[in-house]
């Protein structure tokens, strides 16, 4: 097998690092000084238990001129293993890759068709670019009130030369990317992904290719969420002649901090390696271990596991989703008790609890939970009743005014239930799932009010000025 330099610079490149002897005269300020036996240094316990893993890109894993070029050669790498063009690496999570992809596609009160079943990140990307959205909407299914992906129609009337979509959703659900690519391209639009959740479908996974390789031309994935980087670690890819690679670059420099950890870094470009010389044979047993859980919990009188059968269209297979009024128990209860045996789960709401399994989840863990959890379902078990999706699936907001121009206008406080038919300065959005109810420049409606109203009931709404809830900062007249 080839050296560690050749399968991942950037791994080889720390591990060399930590084995130096380092006496920096340059940041980072905790100079290293984590290994055992340096008990005379201030503040040790914070270096040794926290700091430890700490090496830095510029005087560290490289020089301060990069002229060990392992960054770059670490984001080659993971291009070519995504079949992308083009790929860099963030620590800034998702979150940078969508401000970076907006701001590449769209500038000042330039009109952009977005999604807005999209992450929060989203609408920053907007207010720092300055475009205007042209929003569009996913299919919601009838019943359970999620979005199952975004059809080609929901670009009719749109007038914009980028699309940016989420694919997958929160709760798991696909979008056809390929179709949507290839409508765009037949109206010579650029199409950017919110592949946040997706990151397992660039290795190939039972078939599924991620969304570059589907036809998009820009990808924005979390590496810390379906795969195994450290938390924060994101990538943005592109591929394809409808990008302004100037444009691409310099949008992701203007987001990113010039002092990131190589280690985190790494960490990118070891689960890239992990994947490529192990990661089909790992994700095929995730694969079929979720699938075991989800017929045990299929099997539980009221509860809707969702799949391509229950949705008609296609779900992450590394999703555990459950739709729960049937069974008379909410997705809060459940996650609460979960959480006290020490199970977290991805999100809960009071119609559904989502949960995630990857690559290293092992089977009788996952079986376990899956068999505890049946067993609560019955006996939190109540009587079935209708649905009350989350309202962020489906608000239809009228925009008054772009996200940027209400965010830095003149504001006033007011009740929250006296703002209808204000324009909010703010945003409101619970979290999970990160999608806003609303945001700035939208009318303050009666359905928005009680759907901030019922979120904040049953978890946390973030992002918006006033914790209580009480009260919303709208646009001054
Ligand atoms: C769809 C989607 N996009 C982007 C993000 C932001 O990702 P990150 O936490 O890596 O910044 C999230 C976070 O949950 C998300 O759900």
């Amino acid at each position: 097998m080839s050296s560690l330099e050749e399968r991942a610079p950037l791994v080889a490149a720390v591990l060399a690092a930590r084995a130096r002897e380092m006496q920096p005269l340059q940041i980072p300020g905790h100079k290293w000084r984590y290994q055992d036996g340096a008990t005379d240094v201030v503040g040790f316990d914070l270096l040794h238990t926290l700091v430890r893993d700490d090496v830095p890109l510029q005087g560290g894993a490289d020089d301060n001129a990069f002229s060990g070029r392992v960054l770059a050669c670490a984001e080659e790498l993971y291009a070519e293993a995504i079949g992308a063009d083009h790929t860099r690496f963030l620590v800034g999570g998702s979150s940078q890759g969508n401000i970076a992809a907006l701001l590449t596609v769209a500038g000042d009160d330039q009109a952009v068709a977005v999604d807005r079943t999209s992450h929060r990140s989203a609408l920053s990307g907007l207010v720092l670019s300055g475009a205007v959205p042209q929003w569009i909407y996913p299919d919601i299914h009838p019943e359970f009130g999620i979005p199952v992906g975004m059809p080609v129609a929901a670009l009719e009337g749109i007038n914009a030369e980028a699309v940016f979509v989420t694919s997958p959703a929160y709760v798991g659900t696909m979008t056809n990317i390929g179709t949507l690519a290839a409508a765009c391209h037949a109206a010579d639009r650029t199409l950017v992904v919110d592949q946040a959740w997706g990151a397992h479908f660039d290795f190939g996974v039972g078939g599924y290719v991620g969304a570059l390789q589907a036809g998009a031309d820009i990808a924005v994935t979390s590496v810390h969420k379906a795969l195994l980087g450290y938390s924060q670690t994101a990538t943005i890819s592109c591929r394809g002649n409808r990008v302004d690679m100037h444009r691409f670059n310099r949008s992701v420099d203007a987001t990113a901090t010039t002092s990131p950890s190589a280690t985190l870094l790494a960490s990118i470009d070891a689960t890239r390696m992990v994947m490529q010389e192990f990661g089909s044979d790992a994700i095929g047993q995730a694969v079929e271990t979720t699938r075991e859980a989800r017929r045990i919990l299929a099997s539980v009188s009221g509860v809707v596991v969702f799949d391509e059968a229950s949705l008609g269209c296609v779900v992450d297979p590394l999703k555990i989703a459950l739709w729960l009024p049937r069974a008379g128990c909410t997705g809060v209860e459940l996650a609460e008790a979960l959480w006290r045996e020490g199970h977290g789960v991805e999100s809960a709401d009071n119609d559904t609890l989502v949960m995630t399994v990857s690559l290293v989840d092992e089977r009788d863990v996952v079986i376990g939970i899956a068999t505890k959890l049946a067993g609560m379902i019955e006996k939190m078990r109540g009587a079935s009743r209708s649905g009350m999706p989350s309202a962020v699936w489906s608000i239809r907001p009228e925009v008054v005014m772009s996200p940027r121009t209400a965010t830095f206008a003149p504001r006033r406080r007011v009740a929250l239930g006296d703002a209808v038919g204000e324009i909010s300065a703010e945003q409101f959005c619970p979290y999970p799932p990160g999608v806003p109810l609303i945001g700035p420049g939208e009318r303050v409606t009666e359905e928005v009010v009680a759907a901030i109203e019922m979120a904040g009931r049953v978890g946390r709404v973030a992002y918006n000025s006033d914790a209580t809830l009480k009260t919303i900062e709208v646009v001054a007249s």
